[in-house]
């Protein structure tokens, strides 16, 4: 562990209170009230909340439990409704009919402002435009686009006609998005002839034909052409801007069960192969409102920037769905945030006054490297609240990021998971505040640190997380695998494991230690170990890999590989760059391991299984634990 990263990891033991402005304006005063309520009243807490959506018909039951291999849990038991219509007809119909909905900035500043009328219309349109093309109730549709509001159009329409839709970050390889085309078996893939990524193309309608050439489920593909001279295009081809001029504005939200699905997105998970995460319009309708209105306390008169790509979870929950079902005006970005300079996010908040930021710890050290100076150049007054995601916040970063914007911003640092759907253990703006922690759970929600065996732990020892009850966004299954989701709640006493290792302090504030199994967190994206691994190993030299996540100060970790060669093959530079751009083949550049060490010997077990745990000790330079399985 280099020097760098044992600095940043140090503990702080500053608590930061919050501010009487803004316990005042928050939607929740008193946390401890409302968590007692929602513990001991579950279904009367989510109903009410559910009540403040609107639905085509009312639920029974606000929640049936049964174990996950006898169908799991269901909420909003015979509830009709369609998450759009509340995303957008709900505000149509009052004064925010011509307020903005989304705020989309172009890499090169150019600007493009949607209300919510007009993207109803443009939904509206989108989804005619499929329907015609013979996209169903239930069919999948693969979306694989840049950040531009079509990706975010795409998505509601799917939604609006109840079929099913399956985002691909656009960073995938042809590889990587043909495997999950397959297993969702699109009917449509919706791409653009390319994403700008710090200045420079990125042909995504290349890699779909790449990707489409072997999926037979693929009917048609809908290219948004935004280059002149235009692309040209295949039989299987559709023009987007020219069929959505055709279609009708005018489109009735299909009704849907609450617990028809209304996407899938896929993960890394422990095995090569990447789940397809299943969410439903009703439970992750109002857990994603909910959340969104609370953790950021979200107003009318409010701007939110969430910086993800709704490509992950992170941009589905609160980019998309969480924003959009509280009406609020959010701020899409495409291209990074240090291009093309690292003023470019200050930028933006200071343009369009900003009043929300939720980023990840990553790209908050990445901007922290350019120092001060950038967000000292911008007037970031208009910010009220900061939030983090996606990996564990080191409180130096933590720090940084307070002092920047103003030393006055509450930061919720919100842990979540793709599965989750929703924020679970965050802070709320009326609770204190410690740097490197997630605090309490949101209401509603009862983690617990236990060991192996599902005991509680004492407070301040790391054990695994665990979820004691269902909540309202939880997955609801893995597509074509319920096996795989039951094993979710059944590993330790019928609770939901999460994979994280993590300790409670005596105040009852969690602190996240890292995964407890083989994903990886590079800069917040999530990876397994083993589909890399089998990238490395598709390559011809190579007879066997194991990859390891090792700490880095600035990308939180990054992925070491060792690898064996096959019989007859030398290590080199040359096999060194072959075996990474098999990677960025296989699966895509954020999967490129940082470092590559050829070796002779893994260390396994006796009946074969790759030790990752005594590498990754061997690397850190600390003890491996139990050894008595390794072989001799
Ligand atoms: O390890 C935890 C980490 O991200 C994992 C979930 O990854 P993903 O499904 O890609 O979703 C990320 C965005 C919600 C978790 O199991 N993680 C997420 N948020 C935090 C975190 N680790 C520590 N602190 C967080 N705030």
């Amino acid at each position: 562990m280099s020097d760098e990263h044992v600095e940043s990891m140090l503990k702080v033991d500053e608590v930061f209170q919050p501010s009487k402005d803004v316990i005042e304006r928050a939607w929740i005063k008193d946390y401890e009230k409302v968590y007692k309520h929602s513990i001991e009243n579950p279904e009367t807490f989510w109903g009410e909340i559910a009540g403040e959506l609107e639905w085509f018909e009312k639920w029974k039951k606000v929640l049936k439990w049964e174990q996950p291999w006898m169908g799991g849990a269901s909420w909003f038991v015979g509830a009709k409704c369609n998450i759009t219509y509340n995303c957008l007809d709900r505000h149509v119909k009052t004064w925010r009919r011509n307020k903005a909905a989304i705020i989309w900035v172009g890499e090169d500043g150019s600007e493009r402002i949607i209300t919510y009328d007009e993207l109803l219309r443009n939904v509206n349109r989108c989804a005619n435009m499929l329907f015609e093309i013979g996209v169903r109730k239930g069919d999948r549709v693969t979306i694989y686009l840049p950040r531009i509001p079509e990706q975010i159009i795409a998505m509601l329409a799917c939604a609006r006609l109840g079929a099913v839709h399956s985002v691909v970050y656009s960073g995938f390889s042809a590889t990587a998005l043909q495997n999950r085309i397959h297993d969702a078996e699109s009917k449509v893939v919706i791409t653009a002839d390319c994403g700008y990524q710090r200045g420079k193309c990125v042909p995504l309608k290349n890699i779909v034909d790449e990707a489409v050439k072997d999926c037979p489920s693929v009917e048609k593909v809908i290219v948004i052409r935004r280059q002149e001279p235009k692309i040209k295009l295949e039989p299987k081809d559709i023009d987007w801007h020219e069929a959505m001029e055709k279609a009708s504005q005018k489109f009735e939200p299909a009704v849907m069960d609450s617990e028809d699905p209304l996407f899938m997105l896929y993960t890394s998970g422990t095995t090569g192969k990447p789940k397809g995460v299943i969410h439903v319009h009703g439970g992750y309708m109002v857990g994603t409102y909910i959340t969104t209105k609370w953790v950021f306390d979200l107003k009318d008169e409010d701007i939110m920037f969430c910086t993800a790509d709704p490509g992950w979870i992170t941009g589905h929950s609160y980019i998309v769905y969480g924003p959009l079902l509280n009406g609020a005006t959010i701020i899409f970005a495409e291209g990074a945030p240090d291009f093309p300079d690292p003023g470019r996010w200050w930028g933006i908040i200071e343009r369009y006054g900003v009043n929300i930021l939720y980023t990840t710890p990553t790209a908050i050290r990445l901007l922290m490297k350019y120092g001060d100076e950038w967000p000292e150049r911008y007037d970031l007054s208009n910010l009220r609240m900061l939030g983090t995601v996606g990996e564990p916040i080191n409180p130096e970063a933590w720090l940084w990021y307070r002092k920047v914007t103003g030393s006055r911003l509450p930061i919720m640092d919100t842990w979540w998971q793709t599965e989750t759907g929703m924020i679970l253990i965050t802070p709320l703006p009326c609770t204190k505040l410690k740097p490197g922690s997630a605090a309490r759970p949101f209401p509603g929600i009862e983690p617990m640190i236990v060991d192996r065996n599902g005991n509680p732990l004492p407070a301040n020892e790391g054990g695994f997380l665990v979820i004691k009850k269902p909540w309202p966004a939880m997955m609801k299954t893995i597509y074509k695998d319920p096996e795989r989701y039951a094993k979710y709640w059944q590993t330790i006493n019928g609770f939901y494991i999460a994979g994280d290792v993590a300790r409670q302090d005596e105040d009852g504030y969690f602190f996240f230690m890292g995964r407890a199994d083989d994903v990886i967190k590079v800069s917040g994206y999530r990876l397994g170990t083993a589909e890399i691994e089998s990238a490395i190993v598709s390559h011809y030299a190579v007879a066997e890999s194991a990859c390891i996540g090792k700490p880095d100060a600035l990308k939180g970790e990054v992925i070491k590989a060792f690898v064996i060669l096959k019989q007859g093959y030398k290590p080199s530079d040359f096999l060194l760059d072959e075996i990474k751009k098999q990677v960025r083949k296989e699966l895509g550049p954020i999967a490129i391991p940082a470092e590559i060490e050829f070796t002779e010997w893994l260390p396994k077990t006796r009946s074969g299984k790759i030790m990752r745990r005594v590498l990754k000790a061997k690397e850190l330079g600390v003890e491996p634990g139990d050894v008595s399985t390794l072989e001799e």
